[in-house]
């Protein structure tokens, strides 16, 4: 059941949440630098959405943008972002702080020091239940003590102080605070990524029971394509502020058709069905004050030609809900499965040049 919310009429046929040509830019004394460019994408109620992509791709923006909190020289010269049906990027503030916590929540890079040191964890969430909802103290406790138990918390810890929790544990602690008020979307900006790994597990695998137990949807952002594989039904893979891959996950990472992806599934070991030493592309996203004409991906791409040079590629359509910016889909098709052999990425290039593939057309 998705939340009513007394201040908005919402579309029941419209899409959780949709971004339609999304742009966003920071203001700087080197001009306005375009962080995220033309990017679409719906989430659909029940699923769970991951963007991925390496540092400074434009995730955060994104996530930041969705809940207008973008830092103050941030801004949106145009596009869409719709949740249920209400434009977003039109409503006031106040309208806003009456969706945020009760229909859409955060969980920001880094939440867990976002818990106040000085106050009990309890009391954080008690008054984050009664700033929304009228509600006894007793009954917001209460209701805590179940949020405890749903992010697998020990209740009886409640009453405790941030610092005598885990890193673990207080990202589960704000992972309790943001389901309060039963939102619809949580939007979980690199939950996970300062934690250890059978930590990252639990908290992942929490994150999907929560999706089934409670019908939340959630969006999942991380720079691991490992974290979206283990957790998400679609995907956006983000490169420089520039949607390279969207679609279905299964669909994906059986047929990826951006290097991008493939680059980024090289460092991902499981694709090779065996523990293999990780290899990354070299090299790292260009400078947003300085961005190519052409391909952002292509000074690292080994199927790069002069064509690329021209324009970025638009997303077009490679199969059921499958969509890729390449002008090189039909090398890749071709190479694909051998790609995913390679040893090294130089070796990938080295192959791809010896056999023309890369030569200019
Ligand atoms: N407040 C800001 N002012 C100027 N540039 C920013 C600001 N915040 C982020 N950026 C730039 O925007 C780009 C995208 O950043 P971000 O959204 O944080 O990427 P990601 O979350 O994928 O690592 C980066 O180039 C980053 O340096
Ligand atoms: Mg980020």
């Amino acid at each position: 059941m998705k939340q009513a919310n007394a201040n908005f009429d919402f579309d029941d046929d419209a899409p959780l949440l949709e971004a339609e040509d999304l742009t966003v830019s920071y203001s700087t004394s080197q001009g306005d630098l375009i962080a995220v460019d033309d990017v679409s994408f719906t989430v659909k109620e029940d699923e769970i959405f991951g963007l991925v992509g390496e540092s400074g791709c434009g995730k955060s923006t994104v996530a930041q943008a969705i809940l207008s909190l973008l830092p103050s020289n941030g801004m949106i010269p145009s596009g869409s972002i719709r949740f249920r049906g209400i434009e977003l990027t039109e409503l006031e503030k106040r309208e806003l702080d009456s969706l945020r916590w009760e229909n859409l929540a955060l969980i920001s890079q880094g939440a867990m020091n976002a818990l106040n040191p000085v106050q009990r964890i309890s009391t954080q969430i008690v008054e984050a239940i009664q700033a929304h909802r009228e509600i006894s103290k007793q009954d917001a406790r209460e209701r805590t003590r179940e949020l405890f138990e749903t992010v697998g918390l020990d209740p009886e810890r409640m009453d405790d102080y941030p610092h005598q929790f885990s890193g673990g544990m207080k990202q589960r602690a704000y992972i309790a605070m943001s389901l309060a008020l039963d939102p619809d979307l949580i939007i979980a900006d690199e939950p996970t990524t300062a934690l250890d790994v059978i930590v990252q597990d639990q908290i992942l695998k929490r994150l999907k029971e929560l999706r089934d137990e409670l019908n939340i949807s959630v969006v999942i952002i991380s720079h691991d394509i490992s974290v979206i594989a283990e957790t998400c039904n679609r995907l956006g893979v983000m490169y420089s502020g520039k949607l390279m891959e969207y679609g279905d996950l299964k669909e994906i990472f059986a047929n990826p058709y951006n290097p991008y992806t493939l680059g980024l599934q090289n460092a991902f070991p499981t694709l090779r069905g065996e523990q293999a030493d990780l290899i990354s592309i070299p090299g790292g996203p260009p400078d947003i004050a300085d961005l190519p004409d052409g391909c952002r991906f292509m000074d690292r791409c080994p199927f790069a030609t002069a064509k690329c040079g021209e324009a970025h590629p638009p997303l077009e359509s490679v199969g059921d809900d499958h969509a890729s910016a390449c002008y090189r889909h039909d090398i890749i098709e071709e190479m694909r499965t051998d790609a995913g052999k390679r040893d090294t990425w130089d070796q990938l290039h080295a192959e791809v040049a010896a056999s023309g593939g890369a030569s200019d057309e």
